[in-house]
């Protein structure tokens, strides 16, 4: 008969042929995800900082697996030869079928190694491989997905890569731990072909949950109730749903991001996660407060420099008394609660006109749409405020030099103290004049930055148009749509977006879909206060974690319970208080939010990870522990939580739930398989079934 191609081969089945016994002790890892060295969201922000705390555990046993993007892997990695033969043997045998790949250390802290495949250059096996797919798993593939293409060849060649170096390196185990759907493929081919690795499923959103909350589907209180098949066919996912499920059902576990996701898998997918894997973040610890403290202030003075070019002829407001918030992300418009944050902002505009209040407040939204680069207007008005201020430093020279000739000149007669008039030319006032009279401007500040591609029907704009937030002088909220993503190269608001976050005072992220949300986590462990909701995994998260979490500058809009129209109140109330807040009450909070981020530090999530690795092998190899004692999850029990992770916290430390850790959480047993969908969450209970108050969209409520 002729030989399958090793890309489809099964190896033995288990049944006839006895499994290997391979040496659980020192595993190897192989952790695969399409944005491994390829920015898109916050998965990339997960594989990321997690790799030192893997390397520690793992060092060179580990690897990191991701589809090769030309543009940006020649910058990210650099090549070197694999040290172990079985992996050279391996690779060189793919290569010699025509498989493009790059192999190398990922530049970034922890140095890891990493696995890239180059999809298109095994388009020309693609229709062998669905048929495949089909044949074996029962999953249908439409010509015309890219994004499913895609899944589908890298699901190939990494099932072909494991496949293949498994049956080389018999002596040790092999974790293959996958992230989200588009890298998951190879889970099911996997287990269809009895390939000698254990896998692990996390999911970081389901994609029911994502496209049902896009539209306007009251998406918590029905989730039991959604006909799973017939909600992806209407949407056109069928089968990329079913590369989902197959991925949650064939993996040794599964597990998710939040407790959140947890129970939105349970129902969509239909299996019960194994345990939570909280994100974590790499904590660098400053030596001293005030250090984070001077940083917000020097990035502070960058947005403001962008403040005083953007809104040129109309800036009439105290830089010294204005306030940033933002909200940034991928553009999902109602997932990401832009939509609410836009409402609310509208109703904090009233609200400080109203009170009479002095404040401005200046509202940033970076979340990247299709656009034509930017605007003449924003290009300008950085320009013309540039020249002003070149200006200004020429003639300050002249007049330094002038007040240093005359005092020379004139010491001991009267005339020493030059007049103003001694200083300023002629010359000087005119070229003064020219610079301020190129700040006249006709037209209000712009609300974006960029021409966008479809301006007429941005949602964003959209909005923004029906609440008329239009940077008008009377309005104390002022609002700047930046529809890309930050970067210190830009010629306008050119800082990154760790020093643009750290430059604001308030985040906010009103969520509606958000299985974790990175962007407010991301501002806790750099001490900037942030908004988020009880419908976001971090939101939740916190709340299960501390008791007032709104006192430690951590707010939590209750988007579950609340209609929408007391959750858009409860926001602007937020927000409102924020502004009445003296700036000795600021640096505090912002000092209480830098303490909350031990929380949030690989060093004390990673634990679950360790978990999930260990539950992995122990289900693919039960024999291998055999006589090993029952794994135990509580191991600390001398400190309380609150000790151990504030331990030279100064000030009162932030009181803290019960006895739970970050870790106990997501505690991942065999235990959570009989929690009651109830249970999720600890402290928050679900809806119970369908509530016959629908919220309705778009805006005004
Ligand atoms: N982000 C970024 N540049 C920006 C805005 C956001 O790099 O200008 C990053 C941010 O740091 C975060 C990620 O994008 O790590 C978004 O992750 P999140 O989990 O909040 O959302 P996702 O996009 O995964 O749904
Ligand atoms: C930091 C700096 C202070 C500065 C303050 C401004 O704390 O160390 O010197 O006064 O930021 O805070 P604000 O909330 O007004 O931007
Ligand atoms: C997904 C989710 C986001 C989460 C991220 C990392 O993209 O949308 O909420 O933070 O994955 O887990």
């Amino acid at each position: 008969p002729p030989v399958p191609h090793p890309s489809t081969a099964a190896a033995p089945d288990p049944a006839t042929h006895p499994k290997l016994e391979r040496d659980v002790t020192n595993p190897l890892l192989f952790e695969c995800a399409w944005e491994v060295a390829n920015k898109v969201g916050g998965i990339y922000t997960v594989i990321k900082t997690k790799v030192p705390i893997t390397v520690s555990e793992y060092g060179d046993r580990y690897c990191l697996i991701g589809p090769l993007s030309y543009k940006t892997a020649p910058m990210e990695v650099e090549s070197e030869e694999p040290a172990d033969p079985h992996f050279a043997a391996t690779i060189d045998s793919m290569r010699s079928q025509g498989v493009k790949l790059l192999y190398g250390r990922w530049l970034i802290e922890g140095n890891p190694r990493v696995l890239l495949f180059d999809t298109g250059s095994q388009y020309t096996r693609i229709n062998e491989w669905k048929a495949d797919l089909w044949n074996l798993a029962g999953i249908p593939s439409p010509p015309h997905d890219h994004e499913t293409n895609e899944t589908i060849v890298f699901g190939y060649l990494v099932a072909w890569f494991l496949g293949e170096y498994v049956s080389r390196q018999l002596t040790t185990a092999v974790i293959a731990h996958f992230h989200e759907w588009q890298a998951g493929l190879a889970i099911p081919l996997c287990r269809k072909r009895h390939i000698d690795v254990t896998t692990i499923f996390t999911t970081h959103a389901t994609l029911l949950g994502r496209y049902l909350c896009a539209g306007s589907v009251d998406f918590y209180n029905n989730l039991q109730y959604f006909d799973v098949d017939h909600e992806a066919g209407k949407r056109g996912i069928y089968h990329r749903y079913c590369i989902e499920r197959s991925s949650a059902h064939c993996a040794d576990v599964f597990t998710t991001v939040s407790h959140i996701t947890a129970f939105e898998s349970e129902h969509l997918l239909k299996r019960k996660p194994d345990g939570i894997l909280p994100n974590g973040l790499n904590v660098v610890k400053f030596q001293a407060m005030h250090e984070f403290q001077n940083l917000h202030s020097k990035s502070k003075e960058k947005i403001n420099e962008f403040v005083r070019g953007h809104f040129y002829g109309h800036y009439d407001f105290d830089l010294d008394n204005t306030l940033y918030m933002f909200t940034a992300g991928r553009y999902e418009y109602r997932n990401k609660g832009v939509d609410m944050f836009i409402e609310a902002l509208a109703r904090l505009n009233y609200r400080l006109q109203k009170s009479g209040s002095t404040i401005t407040v200046v509202a940033f939204i970076i979340m990247p749409a299709a656009s034509h680069s930017y605007t003449v207007e924003a290009l300008k008005g950085q320009a013309v405020t540039k020249q002003l201020r070149d200006t200004v430093t020429e003639i300050q020279n002249r007049i330094g030099a002038r007040l240093f000739e005359h005092a020379a000149r004139f010491h001991g007669d009267q005339k020493a103290i030059p007049t103003p008039a001694d200083l300023l030319s002629e010359e000087d006032q005119v070229l003064l004049k020219r610079r301020i009279f190129a700040l006249k401007r006709n037209s209000l500040p712009p609300v974006t930055t960029h021409n966008m591609a479809d301006d007429a029907n941005d949602p964003i704009l959209n909005q923004i148009r029906r609440v008329r937030l239009f940077n008008d002088s009377k309005d104390r909220v002022k609002i700047v749509f930046h529809p890309d993503f930050l970067n210190s190269n830009n010629p306008i608001l050119g800082l990154d977006y760790e020093e643009f976050v750290r430059g604001c005072h308030l985040g906010v992220f009103p969520s509606y879909y958000e299985p974790w949300g990175y962007t407010p986590a991301e501002c806790t462990v750099m001490g900037v206060p942030s908004v988020t909701t009880n419908l976001s995994g971090f939101g939740c998260f916190m709340q299960d974690l501390i008791e007032r979490p709104q006192d430690e500058g951590c707010y939590v809009v209750d988007r579950r319970m609340k209609s929408i129209e007391d959750s858009v109140n409860q926001l602007t109330d937020h927000m409102f208080s924020f502004c009445g807040k003296t700036r000795r009450q600021r640096i505090n909070q912002r000092n209480r939010v830098e303490r909350l981020s031990p929380l949030l530090d690989w060093k004390n999530l990673g634990i679950e990870y360790s978990k999930s690795r260990q539950l992995a092998l122990r289900r693919a190899y039960p024999d291998a522990f055999s006589g090993w004692p029952a794994e135990e999850d509580e191991e600390h029990e001398e400190y309380s939580v609150a000790d151990k992770l504030f331990l030279n916290s100064v000030p009162a430390s932030p009181k803290l739930r019960g006895v739970a850790t970050p870790g106990d959480l997501g505690t991942l047993t065999e235990e959570m398989q009989g929690l009651k969908t109830s249970d999720y969450g600890g402290y928050h209970a679900w809806p119970k079934g369908h509530e016959d108050e629908e919220d309705s969209y778009p805006f005004p409520l």
